[in-house]
């Protein structure tokens, strides 16, 4: 795969890169900065050249959310960084004809336009005419088979970011863990994660199911999981996995009105011990209700991976942000920045994203 690290010209040439902006605002600011971070090293990358970098992305779930304090947030890490209203459109391609060398324009977010979620080749097509070279940096879209992952590269020279390059190289290994190895999928929604569990059981020694995913386990195991949210709509497919001996689930819990909340201490302390022995451990997806304030399983098993001498790959925004909380971040060897993005490639080897920048080489 061709990365930026290829490209000859920079100077005064616009490059649009598709960023991962997507980070959690509340009340107009940034709460969790972790993508933007990890975005910097590639627009560095293309501003120290001289380049006229166009950040492009999408920010919260409705799609009518404004990436002006993403861009403000951005402006914190690096120089220059200024945000235009609009994302498409003569106006914008003024824009980016003044923009001075080395400096950053992020545009609005491209999900405010259906052209995005749709596909649409027009849409990409005005996203396409607003630079000469497109670069691919946003990992955790790579599943979507949207108009700024899958069509740009059709009608643009397309290069891999280094965050891109790193997710790619970070989550291979992954693919081939060093035993004893030991999976933790937490989360909900079976349907979403039903191919990497699938994988993980092939690979993997341990594969541990927490969340409010391990209730679809313990009811298709016929234990009794009272007002729990449960996700699946066919127990048959549990029920296969459920018969592999690699499954672990939860021994215990902490409830309250009937619903199964967090895990509970010996289940804690049967996840420390395989921790403890792991040399590869593989984490996605919080161990209870973490949003509403059950956090002791996911905090626990946090330092319980920080203090182990294993290989530690994690993600998903949820399980990065309580581990950036505990300030454990450097204890661990890969953070992916990616949530359904890492299941996805881990389970496919591959992405939407991913193979459109293989595919088209023009
Ligand atoms: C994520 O946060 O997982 C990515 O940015 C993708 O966002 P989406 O699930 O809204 O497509």
């Amino acid at each position: 795969m061709r990365t930026i690290r290829d490209i000859r010209l920079f100077e005064n040439i616009p490059i649009l890169v598709r960023a991962a902006l997507n980070v959690p605002v509340e009340n107009g600011c940034v709460v969790n900065n972790y993508r933007l971070r990890r975005a910097v090293p590639t627009i560095r990358f293309l501003a120290e050249r001289g380049a006229k970098v166009v950040l492009i992305g999408h920010s919260g779930e409705k799609g009518t959310e404004t990436l002006e304090p993403v861009a403000r947030a951005l402006g914190g890490l690096i120089q220059d960084v200024s945000f235009f209203d609009e994302s498409i459109g003569e106006r914008v391609r003024a824009a980016i004809r003044d923009l001075s060398p080395g400096h950053v324009l992020v545009l609005e977010n491209l999900r405010r336009d259906r052209g995005e979620r749709g596909n649409d080749l027009a849409f990409a097509r005005e996203l396409a005419a607003l630079a000469d070279v497109f670069v691919q940096d946003s990992f955790d879209t790579c599943h979507r088979a949207h108009a700024s992952i899958v069509s740009i590269p059709e009608l643009l020279p397309s290069y891999a970011g280094l965050l891109l390059e790193e997710e790619i190289q970070g989550l291979l290994q992954a693919l081939t863990p060093t035993h004893p190895s030991l999976a933790v999928i937490g989360g909900a929604k079976f349907s979403t994660k039903e191919p990497v569990l699938a994988m993980l059981l092939e690979k993997y020694d341990k594969v541990f199911v927490g969340g409010a995913l391990a209730n679809d386990f313990l009811k298709a195991s016929g234990q009794e999981v009272g007002e729990s949210i449960v996700s699946i709509a066919d127990p048959a497919r549990v029920k296969n996995l459920l018969a592999n001996p690699k499954l672990v689930l939860p021994i215990d819990s902490v409830t309250k009105n009937d619903q199964i909340l967090d895990q509970g201490p010996g289940t804690i302390a049967l996840l420390a011990n395989l921790a403890q022995k792991a040399k590869t451990i593989l984490w996605n997806g919080p161990l209870g209700n973490y949003e509403n304030g059950f956090v002791d399983a996911t905090d626990a098993f946090a330092y319980a991976v920080a203090n182990s001498s294993s290989h530690s790959i994690i993600g998903g925004g949820d399980t990065v942000a309580a581990i950036e909380n505990l300030g454990l971040l450097p204890h661990f060897s890969f953070v992916s920045t990616g949530g359904g993005a890492m299941l996805d490639f881990l389970a496919k080897g591959t992405l939407p994203g991913i193979e459109a920048l293989d595919k088209y080489t023009i």
